[in-house]
């Protein structure tokens, strides 16, 4: 009887066997992703491919081949053509909800950080700085009844609006649509176009998909509106901030800080300007990096991957259009 065959892109922090079971499955085991030519190449003898943000998944690799079902290790996606998928049929399935939690915990660490001067406070400690009490030794912001200013307002968004209730702040959100009132009045938000938003906000923090229209949504303009004081934090997607207008923007002051788990590109080259500037922080894309949500991740794309390889439809699909 014939076995389906699956491809992995990278080592998953779960056990395999219930797709084992239904399918010949092999891992990539090295650290860094598949090349785009070796990936192509698998996927035209596979049934089945189970990817990450970091693997480009384009019409071309999806024409090479004849995939009953791309299952992705993440929310965002992307990095798949979902268009090109929808045309050959192809279901495409995401990880929604499980990291939300993780997300906003992370948005919200790289937010005190960034206001408390946590990072530079520690390296200054390292470096024997730290000769005796100081009244002005690296004062930040109020967190505590401070404006906060959230850009994309779906789960994760909503989620950090959750956090932010907790420290009394004045909740602003800007989104493709206003949310029901009684969602606002829940969670004591206001909803404000993006040009208010950057305005009045004392932080900023980004939660939009990476899509054409959110590229380089944050650009010298909208750092140009933001309070020189005000401190922006990404944990969407790098492609929503043109990284040298935040350089320009630290460096001249149009803003005060910045905290990022995500670039464009990603990895940063190691000799971008933003990795000089101490009011960066610079993390490597770990926002939804907790073991429990890791592993729950993992096991919704494995579910997805199965469901796709039967021929049922995907608990968690991105491009459900396709069943109709
Ligand atoms: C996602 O899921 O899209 C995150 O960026 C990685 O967890």
């Amino acid at each position: 009887m014939y076995k389906a065959k699956v491809f992995i892109t990278r080592r998953l922090p779960v056990e395999l066997g219930q797709l084992e079971e239904v399918a010949t499955v092999e891992v990539w085991t090295e650290r860094q992703p598949p090349p785009y030519d070796v990936l192509s190449e698998k996927a035209k003898a596979i049934d089945g491919l189970l990817c990450l943000l970091t693997d480009k998944i384009d019409s071309q690799l999806m024409a090479a081949g004849n995939l009953k079902v791309i299952s992705q290790v993440a929310v965002g996606y992307d990095n798949i053509d979902v268009a090109a998928a929808s045309k050959r049929k192809i279901p495409v399935g995401h990880t929604p909800g499980v990291l939300t939690d993780a997300t906003a915990d992370f948005a919200w660490a790289l937010l005190m950080a960034a206001a408390r001067r946590v990072v530079e406070a520690d390296k200054f400690t390292r470096a024997g700085l730290w000769r005796t009490w100081e009244p002005d030794l690296l004062l930040g912001p109020n967190i505590t009844g401070a404006t906060l200013g959230i850009v994309g307002f779906g789960r994760i968004g909503q989620a950090v609006a959750r956090r932010a209730k907790g420290f009394d702040m004045q909740i602003l959100y800007t989104s493709r649509y206003q949310w029901e009132a009684e969602l606002e009045k829940s969670l004591g938000v206001e909803f404000v176009p993006f040009e208010q938003l950057l305005q009045e906000s004392d932080f900023v923090t980004v939660h939009t998909p990476g899509a054409d229209d959110t590229y380089h949504l944050f650009s010298d303009r909208q750092f140009n509106l933001m309070k020189p004081e005000a401190i922006l934090i990404n944990t969407a997607r790098g492609t929503v901030v043109d990284p040298d207008a935040l350089y320009r923007a630290l460096v001249s002051g149009k803003i005060a800080a910045a905290a990022v788990d995500v670039t464009e590109p990603e990895p940063i080259p190691q000799d971008s300007p933003l990795l000089t500037l101490d009011n960066l922080i610079i993390t490597p894309h770990i926002g939804s990096a907790s073991r429990q949500t890791r592993s729950q991740m993992a096991k919704m794309a494995i579910a997805n991957l199965i469901a796709g390889l039967k021929g049922d439809r995907l608990p968690y699909c991105v491009n459900p259009e396709i069943y109709v």
